[in-house]
């Protein structure tokens, strides 16, 4: 028998927030007390229609529906970053004393959490990326001091219905989102640009597009079906003096590690000018 979760509310269940509820509800863990959402329009609440054990509300229909919604135990900010502040002092009257209110507003400290909150209000700052749509996300959990174990581990329950979790520091949350945050956009890039090459090959669009997509899905699915490590899956395709190792000799010319380093670095610099509102 899996252990419910408590009741669970998601202030803003769009792109993430809402990924983040299908999980929930399609994982099949009970939840006592239901989970609620919240969106401003009509239409985005209809988009959350149907989902067994949810009720979403439109704050354009009814204006209380976030007071009514922060009266959850889990209380998940999912609204664009900038919104926050408004929407935790909206909500600071009507949170329970146990309640555990989950960010996932990228860039938004716990100090500003804090800041906006009854004191002894348990945060947790999180950092998913979009492969929770199809549960496959990798999050960044970081934890207020004051947050116990128990309250750790039921957060962590919650994100893991769409993927894996890591427990951080706060202070690491942003160098975790240089790689994982950010890391589906580089994946995506490198799968365009090998399907440029393919193009170039004198392949038609739709057979490079094939080759290039079906190589990443392939290859990603064979290092998780095999546990080895990729250094040692790529070994395996690369014979001595064979095709593959001439073009791994080209493409480690350009110092990939350096330029992962620099890209990511890059990333870093910008969540900081962020930060300091640049
Ligand atoms: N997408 C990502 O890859 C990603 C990754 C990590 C973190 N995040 C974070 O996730 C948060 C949401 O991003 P998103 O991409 O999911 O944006 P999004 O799709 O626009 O979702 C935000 C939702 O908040 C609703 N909303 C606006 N004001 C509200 C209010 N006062 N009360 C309740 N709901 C309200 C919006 O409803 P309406 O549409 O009806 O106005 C919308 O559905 C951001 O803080 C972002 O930093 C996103």
């Amino acid at each position: 028998m899996v252990e419910a979760l408590p009741s669970v509310a998601f202030l803003g269940a769009g792109a993430m927030g809402g990924a983040i509820l299908r999980g929930v509800v399609a994982s099949g863990i009970p939840v006592d007390g239901g989970i609620t959402a919240t969106n401003r329009t009509a239409a985005r609440a209809a988009e959350l229609d149907g989902l067994a054990g949810v009720r979403s509300i439109a704050l354009e229909q009814e204006t209380s529906g976030n007071a009514v919604a922060a009266s959850a135990r889990i209380v998940v900010v999912g609204v664009k970053p900038a919104m926050v502040p408004d929407l935790l002092d909206e909500i600071a009257p009507h949170l329970r004393e146990d309640a555990i209110v989950v960010s996932i507003a990228a860039g938004v400290t716990l100090a500003t959490f804090a800041a906006h909150l009854p004191a002894g209000t348990r945060v947790l700052r999180s950092m998913p990326n979009t492969p929770a749509t199809v549960g496959r996300a990798v999050t960044g959990l970081a934890a207020a001091a004051d947050v116990t174990p128990e309250e750790r581990a039921l957060v962590r329950r919650l994100f893991e219905t769409v993927g894996s979790v890591i427990e951080v520091e706060e202070s690491q949350i942003d160098p975790l989102s240089t790689i994982s945050g950010s890391g589906p956009a580089y994946v995506f890039l490198l799968i365009e640009e090998l399907t440029k090459a393919a193009i170039g090959k004198g392949f038609a669009e739709s057979e490079a597009r094939l080759m290039a997509e079906q190589t990443f899905i392939g290859a990603t699915a064979l290092l998780e079906a095999s546990g080895e490590d990729p250094a040692e899956l790529r070994r395996r395709v690369t014979s001595p003096k064979g095709t593959t190792e001439r073009a791994v000799a080209v493409l480690q010319e350009a110092d990939l590690a350096a330029l992962f380093a620099r890209a990511t670095d890059a990333a870093l610099a910008r969540a900081r000018e962020l930060a300091a509102g640049v």
